[in-house]
């Protein structure tokens, strides 16, 4: 059984008007890093953090699916079970509102609260704030649920292991600049996988790919999908 192991990145939701982070006008252009994606940035100033993943949130909910987000959904519905694996970066939920199931975060979830304390999680409310008690140990110690620079990716053993399985893995609108996630590609190479980028311009790690197609990820990512499902 052929398994599909898929990168993705800022880049597919951006024709969903969700900002990318490196891009012209991106949010890191905008934004310090430091303060409000470091967990010094957290400890220096809650609040300011908190109001910019309110606002991410806030974004995220007045966004829909595109067409490349429905069309991994349906290479996921037209393959067997556990043939299709998306592994993002992304904290939004538009994989799994076009359908996709077997999606990772492993930068953390909008969707989803964390205690700084305790390490509860729970399903955020629209808009959080550091004084706000966890509902399970009552400390005052709520953090937005997504990893900062510093801290560890989630699911990092599982990833691995499905990109040593896999048979094909495909980055798909993600600029290849941070790590762990930018060294996938060369993970799964070297167990034998194709590696194809899907990426409106060429990445920071084009040259690690087997093949690279450039467009808008609404346009690339349903035309692949329709050769895969269609071959
Ligand atoms: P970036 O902003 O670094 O890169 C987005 C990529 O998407 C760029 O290579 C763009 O060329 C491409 N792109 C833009 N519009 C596109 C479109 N319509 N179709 C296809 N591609 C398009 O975002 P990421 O690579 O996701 O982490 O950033 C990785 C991580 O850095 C994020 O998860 C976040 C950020 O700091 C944390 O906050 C921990």
């Amino acid at each position: 059984m052929p398994k599909i192991v898929i990168l993705t990145g800022a880049g597919i939701s951006a024709e969903s008007g969700l900002g990318t982070f490196r891009d012209v006008d991106g949010l890191w252009t905008r934004y310090d890093l430091n303060d409000v994606a470091t967990p010094e940035g957290f400890a220096r100033n809650p609040a300011l953090v908190h109001d910019f993943y309110n606002a991410r949130r806030d974004n995220c909910r007045g966004a829909a699916p595109n067409a490349a987000h429905a069309a991994l959904a349906r290479l996921e519905t037209g393959l067997a079970s556990g043939e299709v694996l998306v592994v993002t970066q992304n904290i939004d939920d538009l994989h799994e509102r076009a359908g996709s199931r077997a999606v990772w975060h492993m930068h953390g979830e909008l969707a989803c609260a964390l205690c700084a304390a305790c390490g509860a999680r729970w399903d955020a409310p629209a808009a959080t704030r550091p004084e706000d008690p966890c509902p399970a140990c009552g400390a005052p110690t709520t953090r937005p649920d997504v990893v900062w620079f510093g801290e560890m990716p989630y699911l990092m053993d599982e990833i691995f292991e499905a990109l040593t399985d896999c048979d094909l893995f495909v980055s798909i609108g993600t600029s290849g600049e941070v790590y762990p996630a930018a060294g996938f590609v060369r993970v799964a190479s070297d167990a034998g996988a194709e590696t194809l980028e899907l990426n409106l311009e060429a990445s920071a790690n084009v040259l690690d790919f087997d093949q690279q197609r450039q467009g808008k990820a609404t346009d690339i990512v349903p035309a692949w999908v329709a050769e895969v499902l269609g071959g």
